[in-house]
């Protein structure tokens, strides 16, 4: 038994009202029917409404990029995880490294985001991954087991049991260099090793998605690696024919017992 695969598009800042309708419209015109995985489509927020009517017909779903914590208030800018609840998203990403590096969100934020997003009822996909630097000093598995951990201190392991984790190497986002699959399954492994040691999950239950340049020519080996349950997509979901291709890559192994 393996995890059902997601595949999910961070759109990151990009689009417009009418360049999502086409990118969407695309999108949804190709993938008629039921599919044998989750996928999923995650645009800037003030086109989310307009995403969420758009995907209605589909069995795409919607996600959001960040939150922010508690329900409501005074937080100029800011927008909270019943809001994107409200929107229709169901899932939201949280501590991706371009917000704990340019927007210096810390550890202890990301896990009360985590919070947040769980008390809204989304399913936060939380990023996690090292740097190049990390990764040259074999800090790997040190700088992700302290993300985890950080998030764990927060939810308990109980309810980290609801999230989906995403790798996502720092050094392979928006590069063009995805890691190789055996480099990203050797990560996996550590963190599926990691979430049973805490004892926050089983050997399956928990997906663990794979992020970073993964491209219609690359996303069949990673996906067919035993502890990658799919991706998150930047560049390549931009591109409604090179997104449709990932997701067949997903269906393709989920079909031939995944
Ligand atoms: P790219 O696929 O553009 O490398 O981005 C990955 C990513 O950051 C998804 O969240």
């Amino acid at each position: 038994m393996t995890n059902r695969l997601f595949i999910a598009g961070n759109w990151k800042m990009h689009g417009s009202l009418q360049k999502n309708a086409a990118l969407i419209t695309d999108i949804t015109s190709k993938i008629t029917r039921e599919l044998p995985v989750d996928v999923a489509i995650m645009p800037p927020f003030p086109y989310l409404a307009a995403a969420a009517l758009l995907l209605k017909p589909s069995s795409i779903q919607l996600g959001a990029q960040n939150l922010y914590l508690g329900q409501e208030g005074a937080f100029t800018g800011e927008v909270s995880g019943a809001m994107l609840h409200d929107v229709g998203c169901r899932y939201v990403i949280v501590g991706h490294s371009e917000r704990r590096t340019l927007f210096h969100e810390s550890p202890e934020l990301v896990g009360n985001k985590v919070k947040a997003a769980l008390d809204a009822k989304l399913i936060p996909i939380l990023c996690v991954g090292e740097t190049q630097q990390e990764r040259a000093t074999s800090q790997t598995e040190v700088v992700i087991a302290l993300q985890l951990q950080a998030v764990l201190d927060v939810i308990g392991g109980q309810r980290f049991a609801e999230l989906i984790v995403a790798y996502e190497p720092v050094w392979a986002i928006g590069t063009g260099l995805s890691a190789t699959p055996e480099q990203a399954e050797t990560t996996h492994a550590f963190i599926r090793g990691w979430l049973i040691k805490n004892q926050v999950a089983e050997m399956q239950g928990i997906r663990i998605l794979y992020g970073g340049s993964v491209k219609p020519e690359n996303a069949k080996a990673l996906f067919a690696m035993p502890t990658i349950d799919g991706g998150l997509i930047g560049g390549a979901s931009l591109n409604a024919d090179a997104f449709i291709a990932i997701c067949q890559a997903a269906c393709a192994l989920q079909a031939a017992g995944k």
